[in-house]
């Protein structure tokens, strides 16, 4: 049973603004992509990284991520999860883990804890965290409803599963999902919760950006 990651990393990062693709933005002197991979391999719980890329970035990615496999992701982030499964070849009972390269300083915990969970049964799992601010649903500028916020839950990556469950979804997923889980849900499948991390956070602005570097300057 071995275990292969799948790193999303061609999206273009239009919210970071970084003048290149999100997953090529140096923090603190190296990439979201490069940060994104190490992390996986320092684990020990990863057997094969695979990156997916834009297009034009493949020699550069595959730079960033020595031995990973790089391939050509999709025009949306589900579009190269699929790429990436195509060229896992993962086969029924190896585990997979879809790891956002937007996702730079995410513990070794959280990827070792999402693998142990795997291994100890479950067939999908996500890292996750409570929702802090309260939350309310609104129409445009009229609240609607404040929604109880103690079930929510905020969702990080690594997101991890049995691969023939994560195949079987994504064999019958129409349309995108913004997360990988969520197609296992639709398909009917049980997705298990386990602790995630704050420093997991995702970078979408330039704030997370910022964020992620005082974390690193503080360390
Ligand atoms: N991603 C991908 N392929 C896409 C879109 C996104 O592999 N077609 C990846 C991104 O590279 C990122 C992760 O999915 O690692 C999460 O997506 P997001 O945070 O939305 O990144 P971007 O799409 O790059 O950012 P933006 O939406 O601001 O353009
Ligand atoms: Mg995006």
């Amino acid at each position: 049973m071995s275990v292969v990651a799948l790193v999303p990393a061609a999206g273009q990062g239009v919210r970071l603004g970084g003048g290149r693709p999100k997953a090529f933005v140096e923090l603190l002197g190296r990439t979201l992509l490069d940060r994104a991979v190490a992390g996986l391999k320092a684990s020990g719980v990863v057997d094969t990284v695979v990156v997916m890329a834009p297009p034009d970035l493949l020699v550069e990615a595959r730079r960033e991520a020595p031995g990973a496999v790089v391939v050509t992701g999709g025009a949306e982030r589900t579009d190269s999860v699929r790429c990436g499964l195509e060229a896992a070849g993962a086969v029924d009972g190896d585990l997979v883990l879809v790891h956002d390269a937007a996702r730079p300083l995410t513990p070794v915990g959280v990827i070792a804890g999402v693998v142990e969970a795997l291994r100890g049964g479950a067939t999908a799992v996500i890292p996750v965290l409570p929702v802090v601010d309260t939350v309310k649903r609104v129409d445009g500028t009229r609240v609607l409803e404040t929604v109880d916020r103690t079930d929510l839950r905020a969702v990080q990556t690594p997101q991890g599963f049995v691969a023939r469950v994560l195949l079987d979804a994504y064999a019958v997923a129409e349309g995108a999902a913004t997360d990988d889980a969520g197609l296992v849900e639709r398909a009917g499948g049980t997705v298990t919760v386990v602790p995630g991390d704050a420093r997991a956070l995702k970078i979408t602005t330039p704030f997370d950006l910022a964020v992620a570097r005082a974390l690193l300057e503080g360390s």
